[in-house]
């Protein structure tokens, strides 16, 4: 082949090869010239549906990204777990596999124990006292909390108060006794089920609908918006309204990734995440309402309401579980959790 090739070169005359290699040489730098053209693809990965606060939050970065930086930069959204889920999109972004993820701040255990203090039980009264918090020094302390492991808080994203789904309806604490609930893999979540005599069973989100639908487990806890768009409520008889615990995110990306970026472009690529953020913020709420209503009117599962002597029964057996953890989040951050409930 090679020999041919060099012979069917050999019959050109000299002028003749001479416009070949440079029309070759014109082509080639036309190549490159388009390659160099490609818009740089960033990717954003998650592990909810498109529906959702998270994923609406994604799809408007999208937006804002590629009308501002048009043919520069690209974003691919990667919903439902499609390209990493809860067990390494971590590390996937340490390796720049994918460049943001927003996992809930239940997730990041294994490089900060800061972040522990969103999961304590009935730490927040309702999303104002959470956004208060968020908003505070503190909680804008807690984004930079994993800065000496190479990942950069961007910001942080509502979803919203989590309840609780099982086969049986939970009015009260013993009701849960003995039965098995999936949590994120957070060990203040293990122990909040272990405070009312249940099992905690920790697995990755993408799993919890046959684990239901198999009855492997007995229940699970979750936001409207994260039963409704992944049905699980038609696999859950019953949703106790307990408005427990907050489940919310924390945009991150890579250290090296983001300062690898131009100057110029980093400023407007924050711009667009911060808008991005604003806007699934804003969204959060009414969408968790509208979920809520959607569930009710499937008739699929059954909303349990507690009285407020129901709800201070879980209050009473989940609190303890803060003391459990007080040193490794630090009380200064329980307290300043706490204060954003006045
Ligand atoms: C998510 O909202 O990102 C998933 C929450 C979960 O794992 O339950």
């Amino acid at each position: 082949m090679t020999i041919r090739n060099t012979m069917h070169i050999s019959l050109f005359s000299q002028p003749l090869k001479t416009f070949a290699m440079a029309a070759f040489a014109a082509g080639a730098m036309a190549t490159s010239f388009l390659a160099a053209a490609e818009p740089v693809e960033i990717k954003f990965s998650h592990v909810v549906a498109e529906n959702t606060p998270k994923g609406q939050t994604a799809l408007k970065f999208k937006a804002l990204v590629e009308e501002r930086l048009p043919g520069e930069y690209k974003v691919s959204v990667f919903p439902n777990s499609q390209l990493f889920g809860d067990n390494n999109e971590l590390a996937a972004l340490l390796l720049n596999d994918v460049q943001f993820v927003a996992p809930s701040l239940s997730k990041f255990e294994r490089y900060t124990k800061r972040l522990q203090l969103f999961d304590l039980p009935f730490l927040f009264k309702d999303m104002d006292a959470v956004e208060k918090f968020q908003m505070s020094d503190a909680g804008q302390a807690l984004l930079g909390s994993m800065k000496r492991k190479g990942i950069v808080g961007m910001g942080y994203l509502h979803n919203g108060m989590k309840q609780f789904s099982a086969n049986e309806p939970l009015k009260l604490p013993t009701d849960a006794s003995g039965k098995k609930f999936r949590v994120m893999a957070s060990d203040v979540l293990a122990a909040q089920f272990d405070a009312v005599n249940a099992m905690a069973v920790k697995k990755p989100f993408s799993e919890v609908f046959t684990l239901l639908q198999t009855r492997a487990i007995d229940g699970q806890e979750n936001t409207w918006s994260n039963i409704y768009s992944k049905k699980f409520y038609e696999v859950q008889s019953y949703i106790t309204e307990s408005n427990h615990g907050v489940l919310d995110y924390m945009v991150v990306t890579s250290a090296a990734f983001w300062k690898g970026l131009p100057a110029d472009k980093r400023k407007i690529i924050k711009q667009c995440m911060d808008e991005a953020l604003a806007y699934g913020n804003k969204i959060a709420s009414d969408k968790n309402a509208q979920d809520r209503q959607l569930i009710i009117d499937s008739g699929e599962s059954k909303v349990v309401e507690l009285s407020d002597s129901e709800r201070q029964a879980w209050i009473d057996a989940m609190k303890p579980v803060w003391g459990k953890f007080e040193d490794q989040i630090g009380k200064d951050m329980i307290d300043a959790a706490v204060a954003a409930n006045k």
